[in-house]
């Protein structure tokens, strides 16, 4: 069996990508499913919040040289990232494989072990984030219900569309998750409706709430477990609806849900 290639994307910064690549990690793991976190990320804030010697990693995969995937606890393993995969998307450009390294990687017989892999992306839709979006299967958007989220969506949607189209037809929008979401306001009801009624059913069921137990978790370098805390209950949920979205769908390798209208165009 092939792993699950998801990437966590969305180029918007600060939504969630790394954090929710990191609990969701966890959740995987805990359930059962080997899985493999990449960093694609400059900023390497992934790799950063799971250990603490710089080692060689993606850059390094990505260019020929040696490298290690470290396990951070049973069941979850890293592909580091660092802050020469920035020099790496400037050497790429003009580059004929520039967009598929990353995918050629992933065929390698070392990965077929991993149940998942979940790939961050940085916020930008530059090289680094469309060679996430050719390796993989699936995408998620996380989103936040704040003000302008939904813009900058459309770019997002038109990324993935040319994706699908040049280079990798398989990629299958698998949704957005709500993240950051503080109840109270009415403002952010009303976005999280504007969101719903942007991508209906795309919208994972369970919202990921704000919460200091996530900066907690971040610092303690763990992950959160259901029963802790409302919104380690929250993580669990999603795990699950990510399981049951991929393993479940009845229609396999087609579009597990229906796909908003920006994606076909
Ligand atoms: N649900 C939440 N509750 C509280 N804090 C959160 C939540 N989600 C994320 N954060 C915090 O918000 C900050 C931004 O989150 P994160 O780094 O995951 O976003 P990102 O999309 O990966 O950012 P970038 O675009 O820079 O890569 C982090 O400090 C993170 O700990
Ligand atoms: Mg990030």
């Amino acid at each position: 069996m092939n792993a699950k290639i998801i990437s966590l994307s969305n180029q918007k910064g600060g939504v969630g990508k790394t954090t929710i690549s990191r609990l969701l990690g966890h959740i995987l793991a805990f359930l059962d499913r080997k899985t493999l976190l990449i960093d694609t990320d400059p900023q390497g804030n992934l790799t950063k919040s799971l250990i603490d010697e710089e080692e060689p990693g993606l850059y390094e995969a990505l260019t020929g040289a040696d490298y290690d995937i470290s396990e951070i606890v049973p069941n979850l393993f890293l592909l580091a990232g660092s802050i020469r995969l920035a020099a790496l998307e400037k050497s790429l450009i003009g580059e004929m494989d520039a967009y598929i390294r990353l995918k050629e990687l992933l065929a390698d017989d070392l990965f077929r072990e991993f149940d998942y892999c979940l790939i961050d992306s940085p916020p930008s839709l530059g090289v680094l984030t469309i060679n996430a979006l050719v390796a993989s299967k699936y995408i998620i958007a996380p989103m936040n219900p704040a003000i302008y989220s939904l813009q900058g969506t459309n770019d997002l949607m038109a990324t993935i569309a040319k994706v699908k189209k040049n280079l990798n037809p398989d990629l299958t929008f698998l949704g957005v998750i709500i993240n950051a979401f503080d109840a109270h306001p009415v403002i952010t009801r009303q976005i999280r409706e504007e969101i719903v009624s942007s991508f209906g059913e795309l919208v994972f069921r369970t919202t990921l709430s704000r919460s200091v137990k996530i900066e907690e978790a971040l610092a303690a370098r763990r992950g959160l477990t259901r029963g802790e805390s409302k919104v380690g209950d929250e993580i669990a949920l999603i795990g699950e609806e990510l399981i049951e979205r991929i393993e479940l769908s009845r229609t396999g390798s087609k579009e597990a849900v229906p796909v908003p209208s920006e994606v076909e165009a």
